[in-house]
């Protein structure tokens, strides 16, 4: 039987920070708000020339150097994203030349936040099926593009930033354990862009009336969050036979401190085994998992032979989970 493995990672952020402070200038708002509310101190916000499928090749790049491999050596392209470069092509596509990985294929994920466990979900089975033998998934967002800068519930929450993983049939370690897949379209409308699809083709009055912009119903996204990213743990833990005591870390998608907290609560896993960075991005959505993630690698949190679990959770709704045995 094939095994698949997280081989290299690598990940990207824009060099421009923006702290609540900054926000507090241009908003009513202020940082003990953001910080009580969501642990959020600082994010990055891209440069104005760059796009989504730059930061994502910059990740990429750094993956495959990370992992030892080159352009040939890839066989797939999945890029997650919820803030893509166009709605046509893919972000994907975008990416593939950047790459040098002209004639693969590439396509996009959108399952917003869990858009990284759901593309390495894909490569996993791509790669066990012996079908490919690296697949480089990409999650890449710039969120601050997609937000109204003028809307306080959801503007102060978000991030930039892309994380990239090689999944591989080779390689030291990282091994997939398992994954568990979720989605709910019945709650779509807690968070979603209103216009500008073929529901509400964009007009002069969506603009004015700023619905290409992310919707959020922040209060109840919140309580499912918690329930659903605990519950597909449970689910796969169980599928694994695996005990909540044989996880050594959780990478968690980062929206919220206080859905951590209450995550580890109900997982009974200890605060100091669940990895946090959010104070520093924000909710950088599918790239958050891979900025933990690396994160927690390079400084040495994280040892070989560890069982780590990804667990996220964003608009569709989507929910899901993912156990490496590092
Ligand atoms: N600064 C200051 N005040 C703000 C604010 C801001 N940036 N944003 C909202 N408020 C105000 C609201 O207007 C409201 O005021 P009111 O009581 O006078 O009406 C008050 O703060 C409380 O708002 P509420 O929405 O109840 O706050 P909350 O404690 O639920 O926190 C979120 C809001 C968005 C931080 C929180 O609900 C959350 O994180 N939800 C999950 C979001 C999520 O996971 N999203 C992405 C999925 S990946």
């Amino acid at each position: 039987m094939i095994e698949a493995k997280i081989r290299g990672l690598g990940t990207y952020v824009p060099e421009r920070v923006m702290t609540n402070a900054d926000w507090e200038k241009i908003l009513d708002t202020t940082d003990e708000w953001i910080v009580q509310r969501t642990g959020i101190r600082e994010r990055h916000v891209a440069a104005p020339k760059e796009v989504t499928s730059d930061m994502g090749t910059h990740a990429a790049r750094r993956a495959m150097e990370d992992a030892g491999v080159s352009e040939e050596d890839i066989d797939l392209l999945i890029c997650a994203t919820a803030s893509p470069d166009t709605l046509l092509p893919s972000t994907a596509c975008w990416m593939q030349p950047k790459l040098g990985l002209e004639g693969k294929p590439a396509f996009d994920i959108s399952a917003a936040c869990s858009g990284f466990v759901y593309g390495i979900t894909v490569a996993d089975q791509f790669v066990k099926s012996g079908q490919y033998n690296n697949v480089l998934v990409v999650g890449a967002e710039m969120l601050t593009r997609m937000v109204d800068w003028q809307d306080r519930s959801i503007c102060v929450l978000l991030g930039d930033g892309a994380g990239a993983a090689v999944v591989s049939s080779q390689g030291e370690g990282g091994r997939i354990l398992g994954s568990r897949l979720h989605a709910d379209g019945t709650y779509g409308e807690l968070l979603w862009i209103p216009a500008g699809g073929t529901r509400m083709p964009p007009t002069l009055e969506t603009v004015e009336k700023r619905l290409h912009y992310y919707t959020m119903r922040g209060n109840e996204l919140f309580k499912i969050a918690v329930k659903s990213m605990a519950d597909v743990t449970k689910e796969l833990l169980e599928g694994l036979a695996m005990d909540s005591g044989a996880i050594d870390w959780v990478v968690p998608h980062q929206a919220n401190v206080r859905i951590l907290q209450a995550l580890a609560k109900r997982l009974r896993v200890p605060w100091e085994r669940v990895v946090v960075n959010i104070e520093r991005y924000g909710n950088t959505s599918a790239a958050s998992i891979p900025l933990a993630f690396d994160e927690a690698l390079h400084d040495d949190r994280i040892k070989r032979g560890d069982n780590i679990l990804f667990v996220s959770f964003g608009g569709g709704l989507t929910w899901s989970a993912l156990i490496v045995e590092w």
